[in-house]
């Protein structure tokens, strides 16, 4: 580390003619040395007096430029025991036409899949599950909200409604929803799903083990029967560091809608 250490200090030695506030200068640094592989996922790096002193430059720089780090997900801060470069994520690419569980997705890459328990239970439907879901009031709704772990990496957290008329039991699903909607005949064959941009919220990022505030994705999934019936209502939020959702496009057939 002490050779990658120089090698930053020399880089912002470089840069420091550029006019920048140096805080920045200091933050490109340590985040051009950490995407050229000089310092890598694990890495401690040097004390913030250490820096201070090596790169000549105050303490409350340093700070400065490794706080916007920690923020950005660059570095990872443990109490007691110093500031580090951040486990890299590897990206999980999603297709956006097959209509998948989180579980088989998983399985399909390899990788080690499970659940953490947030909540399942019957409820009393709110408006927006009265709604999606055709529930009347004096109906209940399953509830089943999950944090998802890939390779022992949070990636989501999941929170599923479905009628209490399908899932009378939600504490008995096992690992996979789809899997328990299978054995019942309600597996869902087509769905709508709806993505957009979301900053993590204090609880969210907690969960997902990012800092409070970073992108993330907020997923709704409604899901139909081939009745035509729908049969799930879920809410996620994504890590936005650890998806890549892809959609092929195709240029429309003659007399299909869409044609330019
Ligand atoms: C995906 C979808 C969810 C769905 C879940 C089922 O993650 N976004 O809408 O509920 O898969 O996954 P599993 O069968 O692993 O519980």
């Amino acid at each position: 580390m002490s050779e990658a250490a120089d090698q930053i200090f020399a880089t912002l030695k470089q840069s420091a003619q550029s006019g920048a506030p140096l805080y920045l200068q200091l933050r490109k640094s340590i985040e051009d040395a950490v995407n050229r592989g000089l310092i890598g996922p694990g890495d401690a790096l040097p004390s913030e007096r250490d820096i201070a002193s090596k790169a000549d430059i105050s303490r409350v720089t340093v700070r400065k430029a490794v706080q916007d780090l920690v923020k950005g997900g660059i570095l990872v801060q443990r109490h007691g025991s110093g500031t580090f470069v951040a486990p890299r994520m590897e990206r999980v690419e999603q297709s956006l036409s097959r209509l998948t569980s989180f579980t088989e997705d998983m399985a399909r890459r390899g990788m080690a899949v499970r659940s953490a328990w947030l909540d399942r239970g019957l409820y009393a439907p709110s408006p927006d599950e009265m709604m999606v879901l055709g529930l009347s009031s004096n109906e209940l709704v399953a509830r089943v909200a999950r944090l998802r772990i890939a390779n022992d990496t949070p990636l989501a957290i999941e929170r599923a409604a479905l009628s209490a008329s399908v899932l009378p039991d939600p504490a008995a699903i096992g690992s996979s929803l789809y899997a328990a909607l299978e054995t019942t005949g309600h597996r869902p064959v087509r769905a709508v799903q709806r993505i957009s941009a979301a900053n993590l919220g204090d609880d969210d990022a907690r969960l997902l083990e990012v800092p409070p505030g970073i992108a993330g994705l907020h997923i709704e999934r409604i899901s139909y029967l081939a009745s035509g019936k729908v049969i799930e209502f879920t809410r996620s939020i994504y890590r936005g560091d650890a998806y890549d959702f892809v959609a092929e496009l195709r240029l429309s057939g003659p007399g299909e809608e869409g044609r330019p």
